[in-house]
């Protein structure tokens, strides 16, 4: 039998709490750039949570989202298994990543934020940029994927305890990394809100440009119920449909929208 929409077809578990699911969904397989997310309901009537798109394979028509156990839906999707099917997956949604030529870009991904980093530090490399990885967990059984940063310039692995790489923050080798006197032109962060603020106050220190996600409670995903406001710089904007990630239209681009009159996307989740 042939695959059907939104059926899972792969499962695996990268940590206690985390899960790795391939989705059948291959529209938004072949229209998915790096930045973008989608939404899940588990199960008609369920909670819309929105996921970003980790990995995707247009070839195989599924994408790969990447699912910290955090609350009742996160639950409920962790439990489906291989066949089961997912009651809607809707995207790609939000505005891609803007991937052009910046130079030497660190790009830092924290706990679950390891996933969504990797498809833009992907295609900034791809982009002719040189890519240096930051990647980070609370300890080594939580870290996943580091193996897949291979084509990175340089890969910086931490973990709270010490218990794989440099002991402590992905904050305190960034750091390292601006102290040391390296040029770096371009920072992006996904990660806890909290990292991601200690990310943009260190680069702040040092002018360098700094991008980060932003993911808080969607219900639409496409800018209807102002469920995803968001305070950025002093501005209301809606991470659904603004962001997730900054705009930076003085940059060049090789692929994704444009939306000149969108500014900078550095800003907090609004309580
Ligand atoms: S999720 Fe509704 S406006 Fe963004």
């Amino acid at each position: 039998m042939g695959r059907l929409r939104n059926q899972i077809v792969g499962k695996r578990w990268l940590a206690p709490g985390m899960v790795q699911m391939e989705v059948y969904a291959p529209e938004i397989a072949e229209r998915a750039r790096p930045g973008q997310f989608f939404i899940v309901r588990v199960e008609e009537g369920g909670e819309r949570i929105p996921l970003t798109l980790a990995d995707w394979g247009p070839d195989e028509g599924t994408i790969t989202l990447v699912v910290q156990v955090v609350g009742v839906t996160t639950a409920k999707l962790s439990r489906r298994n291989v066949g089961d099917r997912l009651a809607d997956v809707v995207g790609p949604l939000g505005n891609p990543s803007k991937i052009g030529k910046f130079g030497r870009v660190a790009c830092v991904g924290g706990g679950v934020g390891v996933a969504p980093i990797y498809p833009i530090a992907r295609a900034l490399k791809e982009a002719g940029n040189e890519v240096v990885c930051i990647i980070g967990a609370r300890t080594e059984g939580l870290l996943f994927w580091k193996e897949r940063f291979s084509f990175a310039d340089q890969v910086l692995v931490t973990t709270d305890d010490g218990s794989y790489g440099r002991k402590g923050f992905v904050t305190d080798a960034l750091g390292e990394l601006l102290e040391s006197g390296q040029r770096v032109d371009l920072v992006y962060a996904i990660g806890p809100v909290v990292m991601m603020r200690a990310v943009s106050e260190l680069t702040r220190e040092h002018g360098i440009r700094t991008i980060v996600s932003l993911n808080p409670i969607m219900v639409d995903g496409t800018g209807m119920c102002g469920a995803c406001r968001v305070t950025v710089g002093g501005r209301k904007r809606f991470a659904c449909v603004d962001g997730p990630d900054p705009e930076q239209p003085p940059l060049p681009l090789v692929h994704g929208r444009t939306h000149a009159s969108r500014g900078p996307w550095i800003g907090r989740v609004q309580p």
